[in-house]
């Protein structure tokens, strides 16, 4: 198994490309099985949780390959509706396969997705919807046996929670299902409209995406197209938090500051000059960061979950105590542990972390938790005085395309060791 070598203390400079934005991409590759012919996906990130969407569309009879960050999907000739047990466990994301295949097969089965341990993480929201559109669906030997025999019906969906999956997973099925879907209470992320960009793209005919809510009505068939996915605002996020904390003058090219309203801020009030323009994002920090106050994570345009163990790891050398509130997750501060193992004074009470900084943080032997946890770790190892080794690193590469590469081209001293 690899493992990350940093050895911390660099400061960081010079201009980094950012990626294709995870979330969107799984989703927009899901949906491609509703093309029904060669789709073209471009700035797909190359990490593992994309390798684990391809294997799901070969495995449903697609033809996939992934060259220079652009994906073709043919899916003319798709004809499965089941999706094993070992490539559901491996993310979150295969869930949304089954609107896809409802839509495109009026039958799927599959098992409960895995993804990263945040808490309790059900699918009712979805298994709902779809039983509101006309699907019988039944739980036999831990696998759910999913069946429209007449097709998928619009319905109106009020959903309880403002779900991304869900949200994405109706707004797949909906777009060649009888008549209109209604989707209320909505999730707004960037990544929804990007989705409903893309099925539009496909001849999809959806409105309100980006509000509370989303309208979609069934058209016959989509076609296949040519689409670019947006850049990675989280990974936009752990690269401002590593300056931050390290210092120096880094541009971010390819991040989207609308993308950022809730986050830019956090940075600003750590002290540092945040200078978006068309292009990008740049950040110029003395690596001497102020304490962040309260940050409460919540639904776009909220301050996105995702984001807050980088911000938190940032904020374990700030001036003061900082207070993050994870409303989202019931349990997303399982990465903190490995943070006090560096120094970090850290205290956690349910869904509260309050963390009061310290002037530096020492090197360990780290184990990533989960995808953004162990981002988290890389950017206090980057700061930590001394050597650290970050282990389990397969959760970092569901995410971060070549995390080391990117770090090092901007002066990290971050190897990647087998
Ligand atoms: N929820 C339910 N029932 C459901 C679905 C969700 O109770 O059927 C609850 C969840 O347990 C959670 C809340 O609703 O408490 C929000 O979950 P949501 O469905 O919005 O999350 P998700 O679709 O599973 C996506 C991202 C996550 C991101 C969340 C929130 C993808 C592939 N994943 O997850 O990304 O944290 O939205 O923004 O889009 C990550 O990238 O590291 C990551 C975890």
């Amino acid at each position: 198994m690899s493992h990350l070598t940093i050895h911390g203390g660099k400061k960081l400079n010079g201009t980094v490309t950012l990626q294709g934005a995870k979330n969107s991409a799984l989703p927009i590759l899901a949906a491609t099985l509703l093309a029904n012919g060669e789709s073209i996906i471009h700035n797909c990130p190359d990490i593992t949780d994309v390798d684990a969407s391809l294997a799901i569309l070969c495995s449903l009879g697609c033809k996939c390959s992934m060259s220079d960050n652009t994906v073709t999907v043919d899916s003319s000739s798709a004809d499965k509706y089941s999706i094993s047990d070992s490539l559901m466990s491996e993310m979150r994301s295969s869930v949304i396969f089954l609107g896809a295949m409802l839509a495109v097969n009026r039958k799927a089965e599959l098992c409960a997705p895995g993804g990263c341990e945040l808490g309790l993480r059900p699918i009712n929201l979805h298994i709902d919807a779809f039983r509101r559109m006309g699907a019988d669906i039944k739980e036999q030997h831990g696998r759910l046996i999913c069946v429209a025999e007449n097709g998928l019906c619009g319905t109106t969906v009020d959903l309880p929670v403002a779900s991304v999956g869900a949200t994405e997973n109706i707004m797949i099925a909906a777009t060649t299902a009888k008549g209109d879907t209604v989707i209320r209470n909505a999730a707004k992320e960037p990544e929804i409209c990007d989705l409903a960009n893309y099925l539009r793209a496909c001849g999809a005919n959806i409105s309100g995406d980006g509000t509370t809510v989303i309208t979609i009505s069934g058209v016959k068939s989509l076609h296949p197209a040519e689409y670019n996915v947006i850049p990675d605002r989280i990974v936009a996020a752990t690269f401002l938090s590593a300056a931050a904390i390290c210092g120096g003058d880094v541009y971010i090219s390819g991040a989207n500051e609308n993308h950022l309203i809730s986050v830019l801020p956090c940075f600003e009030q750590m002290g540092c000059a945040v200078i978006p323009d068309s292009g990008g994002i740049r950040i110029k920090s003395s690596g001497n960061i102020s304490r962040l106050g309260t940050v409460r994570t919540a639904e776009y345009p909220g301050f996105p979950t995702d984001a807050q163990p980088v911000l938190l790891a940032a904020s374990c050398v700030a001036n003061g105590t900082s207070i993050f509130v994870e409303n989202i997750f019931s349990n997303r501060f399982r990465y903190v542990s490995e943070l006090i193992k560096m120094g970090a004074r850290i205290s956690v009470l349910e869904r509260v972390a309050v963390v009061d900084g310290v002037p530096m943080l020492t090197s360990a032997k780290l184990n990533a938790t989960d995808l953004r946890g162990g981002a988290a770790m890389v950017i206090a190892a980057l700061k930590a005085s001394g050597v650290s080794d970050v282990y389990s690193i397969e959760h970092i590469e569901r995410g971060y395309e070549n995390i080391e590469q990117s770090f090092s081209n901007l002066g990290a001293d971050i190897k990647k060791e087998s």
